[in-house]
């Protein structure tokens, strides 16, 4: 069974969609933790009722290397297969990222290399684009640059707000990102240079 461990920092809409789509029986998967870096991330508490591992580990105070060594030190107690960031806002260091080749993913609401970083929606609203939309992508040291496993167009409407936006893009994040969590798991993908080439499937 694929042992996934999910990282989040906040709502964890994209927690729930993963834990849907196993339960649905449509990723199989298992989620053996689920950490949050926020106490107060009422995706850790949604979580929680639902009967899943869970592990408050706050990193309020830490360096990045002293936090991603108790991390590292709590992922690999339970041997994940992928690590999976579902809204988690913390830049991992490069030897978080070596401990786990190629198996760590990352959603973001634009199509990337467009708007990386913080406020995605906004940062399309403001250049004025036409299209956003998300990008699942393999996580690498460079934030938001890692290759590119999927990605889903949405249209930008002229009288969008950044919270009108942002909910037409998670109905996409939703849909692709347990999917290409699967494709992923099911080794379906595999890197040429920076391009994810499908093997089969
Ligand atoms: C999503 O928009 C995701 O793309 C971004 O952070 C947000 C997390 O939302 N990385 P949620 O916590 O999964 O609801």
């Amino acid at each position: 069974m694929n042992r996934l461990a999910v990282l989040i920092s906040g709502r964890g809409s994209n927690l729930q969609a993963i834990h849907g789509a196993i339960q649905r029986g449509q990723l199989d998967a298992r989620i053996v933790l689920v950490v949050s870096n926020r106490p107060e991330a009422a995706g850790l508490e949604w979580a929680a009722g639902e009967g899943l591992p869970v592990l408050s580990l706050p990193s309020r105070g830490l360096g990045r290397e002293e936090y991603d060594a108790a991390l590292m030190a709590a992922l690999d107690a339970v041997e994940p297969d992928l690590v999976v960031l579902a809204g988690f806002m913390r830049l991992l260091t490069g030897r978080f990222i070596e401990r786990y080749p190629q198996q760590i993913v990352n959603i973001h609401p634009s199509l990337l290399p467009a708007f990386p970083g913080l406020h995605a929606q906004r940062q399309a609203l403001e250049y004025g684009v036409r299209w956003s939309g998300c990008t699942v992508h393999w996580v690498t040291e460079e934030m938001d640059a890692g290759p590119i496993l999927m990605q889903a167009v949405v249209p930008v409407d002229e009288g969008d707000t950044e919270d009108s936006l942002a909910a037409r893009i998670l109905v996409e994040e939703h849909r692709i990102y347990p999917e290409a969590i699967g494709m992923v798991l099911r080794g379906e993908v595999r890197l040429e240079g920076r391009r994810a080439i499908r093997v089969r499937g």
